[in-house]
């Protein structure tokens, strides 16, 4: 894989571009670009400013995890009926008759017959991604477990989900029977807290494993409230970790080691790495089999990737020939706006296939569950999030399954 240039990739994604694959998506209409999207915003706005005799901050509603009228209902604080009327014209969704005199008027059409419809065969559904939705089968249970597939959670960039991926993967696979070790790798602790774990009361963490011959393994694992998932957390004493690794022999393969005595007990071991590519980073990369690499659907997480691919590469070359990138995940997509899909589209483009066909959407129940200590996939399992996150575990036994 060689490192495409950064300019070259933003260019590309900046760039006015016609997307044939979302044209010819069924549920996204070619004509929903930003003029139409902005003007939609505008009326829908409009509508509900009216009834409310309030003003309502477009931005604001465009922030919110609208999904359907009653959560715009729930947004705007406004009756059923008008938000069924004001969400229509924001999304161009199909509105319940009784409810369209609030809807924009729709312009006259001139009547001609209908046209005979083709005879062709149904368009098989296109994913977020622009390509048809790849069969995956229901992963089969597993009577033994291990060896582990390493898998490095890693992007230097910070707020791509990095962190929400580890425990909301790792919690998918759990479910699907798999053992699971989470590495917390972030001196910052967000895995750890995410999982409920007080992780700044603790005496020893993966500092203490990484830089302490006395510190074993037992001493530093923790289980989670979900079966067969485990961690190893971290906490601000890890910062110091980068600065005396430095000075230690074989410094890059310190993490490697650390892990070995477990490698046998666990299917998947998910490193969540921090926003970096400094020494803890490249541990991880140099004892994982894998890398999953998080990408927010913004044009400013395209800038760094080819950063990230390089240094993939070096450690390729120098340290851990076997690693490869299983796969790029996009985070915070945004089906709504042309911006998330043309970020898409020029993923798919560099990336191919080894971008996953699970796509995660921007959603506010993840800040919810993050604060509940919990993974969405049992804060709220019935939710798309969930469906998406359980999706990608699919995707990753299949991979692993080859
Ligand atoms: N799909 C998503 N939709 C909305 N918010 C998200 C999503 N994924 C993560 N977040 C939120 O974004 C913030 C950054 O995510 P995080 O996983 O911590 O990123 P990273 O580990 O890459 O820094 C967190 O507050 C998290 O709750
Ligand atoms: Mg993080």
């Amino acid at each position: 894989m060689s490192a495409p240039d950064d300019a070259a990739w933003i260019a590309a994604a900046g760039a006015p571009r016609t997307l044939p694959s979302y044209a010819t998506t069924p549920s996204r209409p070619a004509s929903q670009g930003h003029a139409d999207h902005s003007d939609a915003t505008r009326r829908a706005v409009e509508a509900v400013s009216a009834v409310e005799e309030v003003a309502v901050d477009p931005a604001f509603v465009q922030d919110q995890d609208v999904e359907g009228p009653e959560d715009y209902a729930t947004v705007v604080h406004v009756s059923a009926q008008e938000s069924a009327a004001a969400f229509s014209a924001l999304f161009d969704a199909p509105v319940e008759p009784e409810a369209t005199e609030l809807a924009a008027p729709a312009p006259e059409a001139p009547a001609s017959p209908a046209p005979p419809a083709p005879a062709v065969a149904p368009e098989p559904e296109l994913g977020p991604t622009g390509r048809p939705y790849r069969v995956i089968p229901e992963p089969a249970p597993v009577d033994r477990h291990g060896p582990a597939r390493v898998i490095a959670m890693c992007n230097q960039k910070g707020g791509v989900g990095k962190t929400t991926s580890t425990i909301n993967l790792g919690a998918a696979l759990a479910q699907y029977g798999r053992r699971v070790l989470l590495v917390d790798l972030d001196p910052q602790g967000a895995l750890s807290a995410g999982l409920g774990v007080q992780s700044h009361q603790l005496d020893r963490t993966i500092y203490n494993l990484m830089l302490e011959r006395s510190t074993t393994l037992a001493d530093v694992l923790v289980p989670t409230k979900i079966e067969g998932l485990d961690l190893l957390p971290a906490n601000i004493d890890l910062s110091a970790a980068e600065v005396q690794l430095i000075s230690e022999v074989g410094r890059e393969q310190t993490l490697g080691r650390a892990l070995r005595p477990v490698l046998h007990d666990y299917d998947y071991i998910l490193i969540d790495c921090q926003p970096s590519l400094g020494l803890l980073t490249v541990n991880a990369l140099a004892c994982a089999h894998a890398v999953l690499m998080p990408v927010a659907a913004e044009y400013f997480s395209l800038r760094g990737v080819a950063l990230l691919v390089d240094t993939i590469d070096k450690v390729q070359e120098r340290l851990n020939p076997d690693l490869t990138v299983d796969g790029v995940l996009v985070t915070m997509f945004d089906g709504r706006t042309v911006h998330s899909r043309e970020v898409v589209a020029t993923l798919v483009e560099q990336f191919g296939d080894q971008l996953y066909d699970t796509v995660i959407a921007r959603t506010v129940k993840f800040p919810e569950a993050t604060v509940a200590g919990d993974p969405i996939t049992t804060y709220a399992p019935s939710s798309a999030a969930a469906t998406a996150y359980r999706n990608l575990a699919k995707e990753v036994i299949a991979h692993d399954a080859h």
